[in-house]
């Protein structure tokens, strides 16, 4: 038998290579995971030409950011010329471990920390792509460009975080991409630290002490390139954790943390800011002109409302049972609004679901409640044009609910715009949540779900930029 299997060569090398196709072919059509992966890759490089296509996104598939990738692997940093503490000599940080396929908000406020350990550590912040959390990514599976689809940094915010320069007096070196990390440091010339190693004396330790220990290792060692790394059976291998941002430990770091350049010098990506301007005709109020002076621009009489709704349902009930308490910057004391984790209480979860997933009843009486203080307190500020008439919500609900509550809070005197009215780009749409963040950064008041991790971002963004505490507000 063997010797015929020899003696008929040609024939049965065709014979098996075309099994071997067949076999290929049938596991990767029955397996799901390896049906997306060839699908994926399929329309990447065949049907979309791959890296080498150059032409403008196509339309109803994710942006390519092609113009912006380029732009960001040219940045003036990535050159190995540049004198220390930059270029081939230079200090350089990457945290491998760092969240990914995760929600936005939850990775934001671990880059910027992130970022920020590197900045008082002397060493350049490697920024690496957003990578999506496949039920989060707004576009079908067959047009994805990538098994992991990712957004680059720079489409969502700019500023030293995203490798945008520092003030000119500082001589911080600037952040660079994960790529030029490949170069500037090659795997041999790399020192991982195990993120274990470090955290394992550092749980429930305030905040402070987290960065002061981080700040020591990266500044004191002499090694040219660090790569933090993580075991893959941790559970939270972030520095910075879900269980430091989620309990007060995590206030202690305010004094430094929103000092930093990289919070001061923290904006909305171009793309964002493009896209807040194209809309800008929205805020615009709908009602008969006051009586009085009022500003004229929209975002100054503006009240920017964040009513998460969809899967929060369900959220709320289970924050509801594992009494969870605001979650970071919302938790600050001198917030109006504070909540007080009742846990034995009778009523308490009704109490609970209330400001967590409000009624139509409980978004008119905060919004009224709202307006109320703030302009008792632009009154006694001596700020005579104060007026608040123009609401933005930031919802992802698109039901018939939401038109019955725009239409009680018009009889209620607001003009009102919501996410779902704006018009967008291929590319500020894959970054709307940023867009909705902006205008709320923006807005004169903000009203947010204190324990959503959008509202805590957009609350830092507000008291870094020395928003009254009046105008932060929580349902
Ligand atoms: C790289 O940096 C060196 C030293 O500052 C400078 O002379 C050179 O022009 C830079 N190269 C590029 C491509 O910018």
């Amino acid at each position: 038998m063997g010797l015929a299997f020899l003696r008929c060569r040609p024939r049965c090398v065709l014979i098996v290579v075309a099994l071997v196709v067949v076999i290929f072919v049938t596991a990767t059509t029955v397996h799901p995971k390896l049906r997306h992966i060839a699908r994926v890759n399929y329309n990447y490089y065949v049907g979309d030409a791959g890296p080498w296509r150059t032409g403008l996104s196509s339309q109803d598939g994710p942006p390519r950011y092609t113009a912006l990738r380029e732009w960001e692997a040219n940045l003036p940093q990535h050159n190995l010329s540049l004198p220390f503490p930059e270029g081939k000599t230079g200090r350089y940080v990457k945290f491998a471990n760092q969240a990914r396929v995760l929600g936005w908000n939850n990775c934001f406020n671990e880059v910027l920390m992130n970022a920020h350990l590197a900045y008082v550590s002397g060493r350049s912040y490697v920024f690496q792509d957003y990578v999506w959390t496949r039920e989060h990514y707004q576009w079908p599976a067959e047009t994805w460009l990538n098994v992991n689809p990712r957004t680059p940094l720079n489409a969502i915010v700019s500023g030293p975080v995203a490798g945008g320069p520092f003030e000119s007096d500082d001589p911080a070196p600037r952040a660079i991409s994960e790529d030029w990390f490949d170069t500037v440091c090659p795997l041999w010339s790399r020192t991982y630290i195990n993120v274990h190693d470090v955290k394992r004396a550092l749980v429930d330790a305030p905040g402070t002490e987290v960065l002061a220990t981080w700040q020591k290792l990266l500044r004191d060692s002499p090694d040219r390139c660090i790569e933090v790394t993580h075991s893959k059976s941790e559970s939270f291998p972030q520095t910075f954790d879900l269980s430091l941002f989620g309990s007060p430990r995590v206030l202690t770091l305010w004094d430094s943390f929103s000092q930093s350049p990289i919070s001061r010098l923290l904006d909305a990506s171009p793309i964002v800011r493009a896209a807040v301007d194209r809309n800008a005709y929205l805020f615009l109020p709908r009602g008969p002109r006051p009586p009085h002076p009022a500003p004229r621009s929209p975002f100054q009489r503006m009240l920017a409302f964040h009513l998460r709704r969809g899967d929060y349902e369900g959220h709320c009930r289970g924050l509801t049972y594992i009494n969870a308490v605001f979650y970071s910057w919302n938790m600050f004391p001198h917030l109006p609004d504070r909540f007080v984790s009742e846990p034995d209480a009778p009523g308490k979860d009704a109490r609970f679901l209330e400001r967590c997933w409000p009624d139509q009843a409980g978004v008119l009486r905060k919004a009224a409640d709202a307006r109320r203080d703030y302009m008792a307190h632009a009154a006694a500020q001596g700020m005579q044009d104060a007026t608040l008439d123009v609401m933005h919500l930031l919802t992802n609900e698109k039901s018939a609910w939401i038109d019955g509550l725009k239409h009680a809070l018009e009889q209620d005197g607001w003009s009102i715009s919501t996410s779902m009215d704006l018009v967008l780009d291929v590319e500020q749409t894959d970054v709307s949540m940023a867009v909705d963040m902006e205008i709320a950064r923006r807005a004169a008041v903000f009203v947010g779900n204190g324990w959503s991790s959008f509202t805590s971002n957009i609350v830092y963004q507000r008291l870094v930029d020395k928003r009254d505490p009046i105008t932060i507000r929580f349902s």
